[in-house]
């Protein structure tokens, strides 16, 4: 089965159980300006879900084109892609929990042939904002699924929406495709993303997000499912990603026949990109400094990177372009409408980058050398701005790159710099973030990244209702302050230890990405969510450890940081304790 026939397949079964089919919207939200792009296919539901009538009825189905830019670090390992697209059916205070489950239990197995016996799926364990799913788990097993294939889980991975900051959202429970059935029986969804494939998600939507963090209960409970069409395309065809399907094999080939030297993950970053662009551009957009335009520019720049990296030689994404149209016309027609423009668009971006790609090269390797002289690890915010203003490298490009040779950089410098010299720009990037450290020297950045992991652990070994209360680094020590009412024994204290010293033996590597507060909530990043923090938000990860809202800088990795000690653990109040923790170079400790 290719795309297009997955595609109809579904739209197909829906139809014959009275859904109305509904296009697919815009990528750009009409009525949302705190999200930049369409990222699922609930997102233009909303008023509807929220109670208004729609003109199709109570049931809809369609294919949805999205785009998600919070997981563009990720871009090139088996699951995440910048653009993709949603298969949804919906219920407008229709149908419930029993119908939908079975919708979807019924289209994977008996329409699409999978093997039920490779399906596990998730449920929400509940909280006191909502109670467990007991009904969702009793439908499940009715169809036959065993309690091991069931897993029950937190908010955090079984509650959607809303998809901005407020809106509607509900529990859900979501079905996974084990990849390897022969792999450990103990191996869940939740202990093994790379195996379980995340294929479809059912919402139950019931609440009203509301800005002050309240959940309302909605008048009318509504259905709202997502199916990955990338991921679920990579199944039926029997391959172990989607950039094997035929999705992405013309796009791939075609970078292949240009490429000297093709690398897998640059090639698929390169695929992945060239389709959010070309889908960007499809909207009339152009290449820009701010919003949508300023995600094509950094998706077009970072694929041309990536191009040089493996030696393409010359202009190559305005005929990548007209491939990838090719891959999706049938789908959305106004690909092939704008062909002109997004083969224009893309050509003007890459000579402009092209003119100064060299010459900011060897300025970058210049600040590499002049850090590594000085035996710093941070590339001046000064620089990043040059490299931003004259060679056209955008800040989260030079980030990338400095974090490739181990160095960071000085994203607050940059800042400073940018709002200097170019305050019209508000609304981008560089000028998006507050928060962050007063001083950014090493080692308060040391013991800022020592901080995230820190509060995980705190998290894991205390238990999930461990809060920030303060943070407080100087160039010696950090001090934490979190809820918690009881006073550490030393077995608590030393198990912290122990999970901190282990992650930084991992040497995991620090990542980040910026989204919105919705998406933040979304991807289980704890941290402030308060008004501290604009609309959009950057979030560190920690390898797998930790998940946090956070300005920044970071170390690169925690190898970077030496042992972990805390020094003194007390109360500062009613519920907060506090803990006094240094890191300590290795050779201190050998000696
Ligand atoms: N809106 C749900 C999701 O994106 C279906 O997973």
């Amino acid at each position: 089965m290719n795309a297009q026939q997955l595609r109809q397949t579904f739209l197909n079964y829906f139809r014959t159980h009275q859904h109305a089919l509904i296009g697919s919207a815009s990528l750009i939200p009409e009525h949302d300006p705190s999200v930049l792009f369409t990222t699922a296919g609930m997102h233009p539901l909303v008023t509807f879900l929220l109670g208004e009538p729609h003109p199709a009825g109570r049931r809809l189905a369609n294919y949805q084109k999205c785009v998600r830019t919070n997981d563009i670090t990720e871009v090139g390992d088996v699951t995440h892609l910048t653009f993709f697209e949603m298969l949804g059916n919906w219920s407008l205070g229709d149908y419930w929990k029993a119908d939908s489950i079975q919708f979807s239990y019924v289209f994977l197995t008996a329409h699409l042939g999978l093997d039920a016996e490779r399906l596990h799926v998730t449920c929400f364990v509940g909280d006191t904002d909502s109670p467990r799913d007991n009904e969702a788990v009793a439908i499940w097993q009715s169809l036959g699924i065993p309690p091991q294939r069931i897993t029950l889980l937190p908010k955090a991975d079984n509650w959607w929406g809303p998809a901005g900051t407020t809106g509607p959202c509900g529990p859900d429970s979501e079905i996974f495709y084990d990849t390897n059935p022969d792999g450990p029986p103990e191996e869940t969804p939740a202990t093994n993303s790379q195996r379980f494939w995340e294929i479809w998600n059912n919402v139950f939507i019931m609440y009203n997000l509301d800005a002050n963090g309240n959940y309302g209960t909605l008048t009318q409970r509504n259905i709202d499912t997502g199916m990955g069409l990338e991921r679920t395309l990579a199944v039926l065809q029997g391959v172990s990603s989607p950039y094997e399907t035929d999705l992405f094999v013309p796009i791939i080939e075609h970078i292949h026949a240009l490429a000297h030297n093709p690398q897998l993950f640059a090639v698929r970053i390169i695929a992945d990109h060239i389709r959010a662009a070309t889908a960007i551009l499809a909207e009339g957009i152009e290449p820009g400094n701010v919003d949508q335009p300023y995600v094509a520019r950094r998706l077009i720049r970072r694929a041309v990177r990536y191009g040089r990296e493996i030696s393409i030689n010359g202009h190559f994404l305005g005929k990548l372009a007209e491939t990838t149209i090719s891959t999706l016309a049938d789908a959305y027609p106004e690909f092939e409408q704008q062909r002109d423009h997004i083969c224009t668009a893309l050509d003007q971006e890459e000579i402009r980058f092209e003119r100064t790609l060299a010459r900011g090269q060897k300025m970058f390797a210049k600040a590499v050398e002049t850090c590594r002289r000085q035996a710093g690890s941070i590339i001046p915010g000064e620089v990043v701005f040059n490299l931003y203003d004259t060679y056209g490298f955008p800040a989260e490009l030079t980030e990338e790159l400095a974090a490739q040779h181990g160095l960071i950089v000085d994203m607050d410098g940059f800042r400073s710099a940018f709002a200097a010299h170019q305050e019209r720009s508000r609304q981008s990037t560089g000028g998006r973030f507050q928060g962050g450290l007063t001083d950014h020297g090493h080692e308060t950045t040391q013991l800022h990244t020592a901080t995230h992991l820190l509060h995980e652990a705190l998290r894991r070994v205390l238990g999930p209702h461990v809060e920030q209360r303060g943070s407080n680094i100087t160039t010696e020590r950090l001090r934490f302050d979190f809820s918690h009412s009881d006073k550490l024994n030393r077995e608590q204290i030393t198990e912290v230890e122990q999970l901190v010293n282990d992650t930084i033996q991992q040497q995991l590597p620090v990542t980040w990405a910026e989204m919105s507060l919705g998406e933040a909530r979304q991807s289980n990043a704890i941290g402030l969510f308060g008004e501290r923090y604009g609309e959009r938000v950057k979030v560190y990860r920690i390898g797998d450890f930790s998940t946090e809202i956070c300005g920044g800088p970071h170390v690169a990795h925690t190898g970077e940081l030496g042992a972990f000690r805390i020094t003194k653990e007390s109360a500062v109040g009613s519920g907060v304790r506090r803990i006094r923790a240094v890191l300590e170079t290795t050779s201190e400790i050998d000696v």
